[in-house]
């Protein structure tokens, strides 16, 4: 079993918050071990909670029109959230939550090393862009060391708002040149070419 796999198993008991009581089940991610995009997403909602798998609901269906449109499959990339048991009627995660949760997560990325981290949503920018405001950061990405962070709203707001619609489109269309560029830069360069006698 991959240390990943390990990792969601121990996941699919935690109690390490209230949301532990609710639930019908974690939804721990996911997605290839290996990817080198990974979405996070805010929390499972309804659907997501009844199916154990992340973004398998109306904002799921966005989610993969947006993969499409970026030219990725769902195979292809891993897909988490930030907190693992959804919290009731959907409300928004309490702080409580978010750091208890946290660990969880930190791990998956540790595991999987993506070259870029998508965040979907007011609670996972959090995670990397404290105190900022989504709407004036969404779509400009940020690069930290060798990772890449792409900061996007969350695809059920968007859903309610077309101009956020809009916006995701031409967010999500970032990707593609990220990823060449990311490509560019882990070819090794040519070896040098012998020099010719005279
Ligand atoms: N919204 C989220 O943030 N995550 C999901 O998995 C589904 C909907
Ligand atoms: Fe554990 Fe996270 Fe679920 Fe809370 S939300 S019980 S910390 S997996």
């Amino acid at each position: 079993m991959s240390a990943l796999t390990e990792l969601c198993r121990q996941m699919a008991s935690c109690h390490a918050c209230g949301l532990a009581q609710q639930r019908t089940q974690v939804v721990p991610g996911e997605g290839a071990e290996n990817a080198e995009v990974v979405f996070i997403g805010e929390a499972p909602g309804y659907h997501e909670d009844r199916l154990g798998r992340p973004f398998v609901g109306p904002a799921g269906a966005f989610l993969d029109e947006l993969l499409a449109l970026a030219g990725l499959s769902r195979e292809s990339v891993y897909i988490a959230n930030v907190v693992k048991c959804r919290p009731p009627g959907n409300r928004d995660p309490l702080p409580g939550e978010l750091v208890a949760c946290k660990p969880w997560l930190d791990r998956q990325l540790e595991l999987i090393g993506p070259r870029i981290i998508v965040t979907l949503g007011r609670f996972s920018m959090q995670r990397y862009f404290p105190g900022q405001s989504i709407t004036r950061i969404h779509g400009k990405p940020k690069r930290v060391g060798d990772v890449f962070f792409l900061p996007m709203f969350h695809p059920a707001a968007a859903l309610r708002n077309p101009e956020w619609r809009k916006a995701m489109d031409q967010d999500i269309s970032l990707l593609p040149r990220l990823l060449a560029e990311l490509a560019k830069r882990s070819t090794p360069a040519p070896a040098p070419t012998a020099t010719q006698a005279p």
